[in-house]
């Protein structure tokens, strides 16, 4: 028996008992997952059940308000799985204490290793990239820098052409603290620069700004993949086409969304079970309805996705999305970026 616990945003952030949040007249489900994922996790966690048995209940939120809201709970916490959106939330969360180890071959073999934590606090579980979308009847992907796509975004030749994420978005934050870590802070500064200086416009979520782009309000943009795989879905003419970045280069940016069991669980071994079926047996489940792409390279892409074509991405380095992000947006402050 699974169902969906209404949305937290609104909610205090209370120290609650054990089974506090469920409204004490509700039978509690084996385990609890917190997740930041706003998609469609019924059928993965069904299918779980009716593997093992085990009963999951999850609760939405953001990744920021579930992390305070772990921190306030502490021991008390129903909680017993956190599934962030966010490789630096990840790394945070483990950071600030409220992550178990988990100590698992399954993992070990299922995950490559710059998906995971090395000391096993979490492990990715979808990977998303967040690469470069044009309009194919005023681009020619040609023009486009194959070595470093995103930062020749900055060339005057597309100014007033390009669209980008805003500057709160968890996205646009790991996407310029993995340039910070890559290229160093001046010349990470210098390319924001450059989009600001191309008049960049700034979109409050990938799918306005996919849909902009597909009515010529812009030509080029940065986006997660599956929201393009989501507008081919239901339209297979949308009028937007997706490029690898920096193939000659660094490689596509790419985040993760993945999970940890929390500290305070009363289940680890359960919610250590569910990460583990999660990574294997449920990958495909977890990422094909999201259009993501799985971690675990031995499980194959849904067919839209993998239609985008084989790619090469930049290692995933949480740590430093994680602890580059406060110097990430003082970089998009200071060039104007908004
Ligand atoms: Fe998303």
């Amino acid at each position: 028996m699974r169902r969906p616990l209404a949305l937290l945003a609104a909610l205090p952030l209370l120290a609650t008992s054990a089974c506090g949040f469920l409204g004490g007249s509700e039978e509690e489900a084996d385990l609890q997952v917190y997740s930041a994922r706003h998609y469609d996790l019924e059928a993965a966690f069904d299918a779980f059940t009716e593997e093992t048995g085990l009963t999951v209940e999850f609760l939405n939120g953001d990744d920021d308000e579930l992390l305070e809201r772990l921190k306030a709970e502490g021991q008390n916490t129903p909680a017993d799985v956190f599934i962030t959106v966010d490789a630096g939330m990840l790394w945070n969360a483990a950071e600030q204490g409220q992550l178990a180890a988990m100590d698992s071959p399954v993992l070990a073999e299922a995950v490559p290793a710059d998906l995971r934590d090395p000391d096993g606090r979490w492990a990715g579980l979808a990977m998303r990239a967040r690469t470069v979308v044009y309009d194919p009847e005023a681009v020619d992907p040609a023009e486009l820098d194959a070595e470093d796509t995103y930062a020749a975004l900055g060339d005057p030749k597309w100014r007033g052409r390009i669209c980008m994420r805003d500057e709160t978005a968890s996205y646009t934050q790991s996407l310029v603290a993995s340039l910070i870590d890559l290229h160093g802070r001046e010349r990470a500064q210098e390319i924001v620069e450059s989009w600001v200086a191309n008049d960049v416009q700034v979109m409050s979520n990938d799918v306005e700004l996919l849909e902009t782009i597909d009515a010529g309000g812009c030509d080029v943009g940065i986006s997660n993949h599956y929201y393009l795989a989501r507008m081919l879905e239901e339209d297979p003419d949308f009028g937007v086409a997706l490029y690898w970045a920096s193939q000659e280069g660094e490689g596509v940016h790419v985040n993760i969304s993945g999970a940890g069991v929390v500290e305070g669980s009363d289940a680890p071994a359960d919610a250590q079970r569910l990460v583990e079926w999660l990574a294997t047996d449920g990958q495909s489940q977890f990422v094909d309805d999201n259009h993501e792409f799985p971690v675990n390279p031995d499980v194959e892409p849904e067919e839209l996705i993998a239609g985008f074509g084989e790619f090469e991405r930049m290692p995933v380095d949480a740590a430093a999305y994680g602890s580059l992000n406060a110097e990430a947006v003082e970089v998009l402050d200071e060039a104007g970026y908004r």
